[in-house]
């Protein structure tokens, strides 16, 4: 459904800065019905490259097809049509203030010209699918931040996209609204069939929804695929990201990974390096967590009393199915995750009628 293929964007040089290369060389491909995610630190280009996907940023090379149309071959007519089949959502809602819920849900269906009974049938059908058929009268301001993105999320349905970027759309919400809108979310892409791609910073959310997820890293995808795959990967950048353990660096003696998920041969590390070999095993970390609904744990082990004997250890773990690696400060989660602030709810993004299609409006 969503096939890029090596985009760059560079922006160029400006008043004395330097140009900035935002994506650089991305390659991508997202199915039907898939639920992909991208994540990364701050000014990794996340942003940058789902505006390339629905063209709100035009790449500076490279190729974009959705829905089977290469969209980077089109005018700026045949992107603004094809622009529909793509909706968008943001971490600010960008909802008009002035208007209701209903009325801003009515917006792009009247800048596409939509009659007016026909309008007021499918704001009506809109609010119901995302619950809110109550608050139609309710403007932004009276509103929950989970309920505005509940509006958001309507009115980027309206023009009944196959696509839908959201972008850092659960960042501004507490806990309950993110839940509400990430079940919201998994709800409207099995019942109308959307293929989502959603950029975030929340490794939570990636391990709650998502099929598949990219890590991008200036501008570069490091590493990615479906979860299940990336998470019993050896020395999976990704995988650090989603089931963190403790940092490796700084940690004394033989540091060793184990995965276990709900396929692993049950037992047999501790069985083999504590009961048979006579290690001395401490376990110093880990986490279980359900990723795309299955169980995946990460424990880190510290062993003692190596003689030469540890590697062929490990090695006839791995034989027998084991999923075991030697902890490498390498594979040590970057800090961005704990780091980046979250951004104050009353900075508002510029509004951005571009996505609307507005200068239909004008013909
Ligand atoms: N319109 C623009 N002009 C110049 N530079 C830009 C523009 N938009 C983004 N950039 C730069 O491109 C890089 C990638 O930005 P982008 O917003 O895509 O990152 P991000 O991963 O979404 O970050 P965040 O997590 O903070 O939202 C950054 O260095 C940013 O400063
Ligand atoms: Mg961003």
């Amino acid at each position: 459904m969503i096939e890029l293929t090596d985009v760059r964007k560079v922006f160029p040089a400006r008043r004395g800065a330097a140009e900035v290369v935002a994506v650089d060389g991305v390659s991508l491909s997202v199915d039907a019905g898939e639920f992909a995610g991208v994540v990364g630190p701050s000014g990794s280009g996340k942003s940058t490259l789902a505006r390339t996907v629905n063209l709100l940023e035009r790449p500076t090379s490279g190729r974009v097809v959705v829905d089977g149309q290469v969209l980077t071959d089109l005018d700026d007519d045949g992107v603004r049509r094809a622009r529909r089949s793509v909706g968008m959502i943001f971490q600010h809602f960008n909802l008009l203030d002035s208007r209701t819920a209903a009325a801003n849900v009515e917006l792009p269906l009247e800048l596409a010209g939509v009659a007016k009974a026909e309008r007021r049938r499918r704001v009506a059908d809109l609010l119901d699918l995302v619950g809110l058929a109550d608050r139609h009268a309710s403007r932004p301001a009276q509103l929950s931040g989970g309920q505005k993105q509940r509006v958001a999320i309507a009115r980027a349905l309206a023009a009944k996209p196959k696509v839908l970027l959201c972008d850092e759309a659960t960042s501004a919400l507490d806990p309950a609204s993110t839940t509400g809108v990430l079940e919201l979310l998994r709800q409207v892409r099995a019942e109308l069939g959307l293929t989502v791609l959603l950029i975030t910073h929340e490794m939570a959310v990636v391990r709650a929804v998502c099929d598949s997820a990219v890590l991008m890293d200036s501008g570069r995808v490091v590493d990615g695929g479906r979860l299940g795959e990336v998470l019993v990967r050896p020395h999976s950048k990704l995988a650090a990201q989603l089931l963190p353990t403790p940092p490796v660096a700084g940690l004394p003696g033989d540091l060793v990974r184990v995965t276990v998920t709900d396929t692993s041969p049950e037992g047999d590390v501790l069985r083999v390096l504590v009961g048979e070999l006579g290690f001395d095993v401490e376990i110093v970390g880990g986490s279980v967590e359900t990723v795309a609904g299955r169980r995946f744990g990460r424990l880190l082990l510290q062993v003692g009393g190596d003689d030469g004997r540890l590697d062929p250890a490990l090695q006839r773990l791995r034989d027998a199915g084991s999923l075991v690696e030697r902890a490498d400060p390498a594979d040590d989660p970057a800090p961005w995750r704990e780091e980046e602030p979250p951004e104050p709810a009353s900075v508002h993004e510029p509004y951005e009628p571009r996505f609307l299609d507005a200068p239909d409006v004008q013909r």
